[in-house]
């Protein structure tokens, strides 16, 4: 059962007559439940592979399969529909709105994608207190720590119960302490049996992830199961 499949994915860009090849001949597949580190250097195309993996970007040519679904080549709109009900992003810097309540930030989108409201309620206070922050519902992001309001973030990705997890450099902009609790939250959820793709520089985040693939220069040069 495969959540993932990436078969030859090229990207290149154009800039004033330069042509950068960001991914160059990328093919790899991801079962469902895996939990899944991308590493490389910087310029790797680490970035660009998990664009197109959040269905945010195209390839130049190759395909892109995502829970059976191939997208390489659907318009904008239905990118923007597929995006929304299968992927749960988590940025490295929380991109919560600010100033509004954890809890608000949590129904958000439930509220787009019409869920109705006791249930949108009932569900947020549920994933905020799965990310232990069943004290902290209502205050506003401003209000919280940087790891809290990365686990208000996760808790956001979880709403509309995604395929996929897919977290750009989550700790990155915080303290050990912190760091290691948004990474026990995702082995928690690993255990629970969520498919989780995370992209970061910092071996000690890796090692929580069952397996490590690195990029170097737009290429795959190691996918190791750890
Ligand atoms: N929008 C763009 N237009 C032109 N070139 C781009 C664009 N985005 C990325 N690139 C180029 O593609 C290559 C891969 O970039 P990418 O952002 O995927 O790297 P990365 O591995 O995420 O790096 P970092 O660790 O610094 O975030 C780089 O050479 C970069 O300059
Ligand atoms: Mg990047």
């Amino acid at each position: 059962m495969l959540m993932i499949e990436a078969n030859k994915l090229r990207k290149e860009y154009h800039i004033e007559g330069v042509e950068t090849v960001a991914l160059a001949d990328v093919t790899f597949s991801i079962a469902k439940g895996e939990f899944v580190a991308i590493m490389g250097p910087s310029g790797s195309g680490k970035s660009t592979l998990m664009h197109i993996l959040g269905a945010l970007d195209q390839p130049t040519s190759g395909t892109y399969v995502l829970d059976g679904q191939d997208i390489s080549h659907v318009s904008d709109r239905d990118l923007a529909g597929i995006r929304n009900r299968k992927i749960g992003f988590v940025f490295q810097s929380y991109n919560l709105l600010p100033r509004t309540p954890a809890i608000k930030n949590v129904m958000l989108p439930m509220m787009y994608a019409n869920v109705v409201p006791a249930e949108r309620t009932e569900r947020a206070a549920k994933l905020l207190t799965l990310v232990g922050l069943h004290d902290r519902m209502g205050h506003r992001s401003n209000q919280l720590s940087g790891g809290q309001q990365q686990r208000v973030a996760i808790a956001r990705a979880l709403a509309l119960d995604p395929a996929i997890i897919l977290a750009d450099e989550p700790t990155g902009n915080l303290a050990t302490t912190q760091a290691e609790e948004i990474m026990h939250i995702f082995r928690d959820l690993h255990n629970e049996g969520h498919t989780i793709v995370m992209i970061t520089h910092e071996p000690s985040v890796a090692r929580y992830a069952k397996r490590v693939i690195t990029l170097r220069d737009g290429r795959i040069v190691s996918d190791q199961k750890q």
